[in-house]
């Protein structure tokens, strides 16, 4: 059994034994940040795409979903801000030559401190951290680390660089033609998958005859060079997002901005994130696009920490894209403003952004989930299990069928089962152990119902339930095992 400090490194630990995630190039001592998702992992991570998509665009009538290209015209990284904003101060230590984040490198700082009681001294350094890097302040920032004399975990001396920006958006080449320019070719891997939904607002609008307030959702993969990669798959360099732009009036982005703060907190509360383990935390210095910002935190085993950002960006993005393409991207809205009695006009849409990282989620979801736990049986034995709490709509597998023994016809009626329920959930059979291993294994997988076959069930055409969570086992007819799970998963 783990305790409260390792058990983090338990659950990534259990993430690769039972098929959730595991390394990326694992064989070659993998790529660092990399991660991949196995049978579980992958199946777990679009339940939650699903859920977040059919959310979104099902029962919002007024939003849409799209799937844009992964590579955009470089232009747009430019009319973004990216190319000159999306950058971080990173300082790097001259003995290990390892580069920090200087926000990562601070905040590591400050957990020390809490973990050694100090807690009113971190606040302290945290809160002068904010204040710097708010004015951009780079000799303050570097100030503050030599005060405090803040060591590399590698070289563990304080000799450091200055504090400098780097830009985290991975460059490639497009195409094979050659050209005098190098430059000509490159192409970025997109840093967040927003800006294929403002390049593509006027075509959505249009030919989808949206009428704003209106949004556009989208998940897909982004990618950026975190220097400080670390905490498994919080921070990653490919990841994926699932982001939805509102369009709205301008002056409207403070209503909308509530609105969808409060919206996502509650579907959160709705995956089974209890809300105490959920809190707002506003930005103090706003990202180059954004009048407002907030993020949406969840309690990680490692400490509060972004889970999703809820941002108002203004028309900055359509506005940019406007410019640097030269194509209109305003909207006429006919609607009558009361304070003039005419119709709003024309104007480009401000917007209010959700961007969660599906992967954050996944963490969030599975931190819950894992549970050690241990109990006296009635005959006074000690007996334990590793179980993942996953709530049932969202769990890889929602039902094991496990014949009793392998023979007497049991099998038969198991694949009859199965074949009665896979067309509506997904089901896994399993014939080999004792059916105590077999719970257990599907305890560690996080289904939460298994059906036993058994010598009565060829009697009166029973089986006996298995509920993971209670581990109570009752028996029910067949005719109702498949509505049954049905009702609980939904
Ligand atoms: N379009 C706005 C945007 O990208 P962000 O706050 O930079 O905003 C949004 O990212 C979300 O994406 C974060 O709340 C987080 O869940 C996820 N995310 C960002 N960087 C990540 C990374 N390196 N690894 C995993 N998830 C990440």
């Amino acid at each position: 059994m783990a305790n409260e400090t390792n058990i983090f490194a338990a659950l990534i630990a259990h993430c690769k034994e039972y098929g959730y995630i595991f390394q990326s190039s694992e064989i070659y001592d993998g790529l660092a940040a990399v991660y991949d998702y196995g049978q579980n992992g992958a199946q777990l991570k679009k339940n939650i795409r699903d859920y977040w998509w059919k959310s979104m665009t099902q029962l919002n009538e007024n939003i849409v979903g799209i799937d844009a290209a992964i590579f955009m015209h470089p232009t747009t990284w430019k009319a973004s801000g990216h190319v000159d904003n999306f950058s971080d101060p990173m300082i790097d230590n001259k003995d290990s030559k390892k580069r920090y984040r200087v926000d990562h490198l601070i905040e590591g700082f400050a957990d020390e401190l809490k973990a050694a009681g100090q807690t009113e001294k971190a606040d302290a350094v945290l809160a002068e951290m904010d204040a710097l890097l708010a004015k951009d302040d780079f000799a303050g920032l570097k100030k503050l680390i030599d005060d405090n004399k803040m060591t590399c975990a590698i070289s563990k001396t304080c000799n450091w660089t200055d504090v400098r920006q780097f830009n985290l958006m991975f460059k490639t080449e497009f195409g094979a033609v050659a050209s005098d320019n190098p430059d000509d070719n490159i192409v970025y891997l997109r840093p967040e998958t927003a800006q294929g939904i403002f390049v593509n607002f006027l075509n959505v609008q249009k030919t989808g005859r949206m009428k704003i307030p209106f949004g556009i959702a989208q998940t897909g993969k982004a990618f950026r060079n975190e220097i400080v990669a670390r905490q498994f798959i919080f921070r990653m360099r490919e990841f994926e997002q699932m982001e939805m732009q509102y369009f709205i009036r301008p002056g409207s982005q403070m209503e909308w901005y509530n609105y969808w703060k409060e919206e996502r907190k509650k579907w959160h509360e709705s995956l089974g994130i209890p809300a105490e383990k959920l809190r707002f935390h506003d930005h103090i210095k706003l990202a180059h696009y954004a009048d407002a910002a907030l993020d949406i935190e969840f309690e990680f085993p490692f400490g509060w920490k972004e889970l999703e950002g809820i941002h108002s960006r203004t028309d900055h993005d359509l506005g940019s894209h406007q410019k640097y393409s030269k194509k209109k991207m305003q909207y006429f809205d006919n609607d009558i403003d009361p304070a003039t009695g005419k119709p709003y006009g024309n104007y480009v849409p401000y917007v209010v952004e959700t961007s969660v990282g599906l992967d954050r989620l996944f963490l969030t979801i599975l931190s819950l989930a894992y549970a050690e736990e241990k109990w006296t049986k009635e005959d006074g034995t000690e007996d334990s299990r590793v179980v993942l709490r996953i709530p049932a709509k969202i769990a890889p597998i929602k039902l094991a069928v496990l014949p009793l023994v392998k023979k007497d016809g049991l099998p038969e009626i198991a694949r009859e089962i199965m074949n009665e329920c896979k067309n509506s959930f997904m089901c896994f059979y399993e014939e080999k152990d004792a059916i105590g291993k077999r719970y257990r294994r599907m305890d560690a997988i996080g289904t939460p119902f298994c059906v036993t076959i058994d010598h009565q069930t060829k009697e009166d055409n029973t089986v006996t339930i298995r509920y993971r969570d209670t581990m109570v086992q009752e028996r029910i007819a067949i005719k109702d095992l498949k509505g049954l799970i049905q009702e609980k998963i939904n």
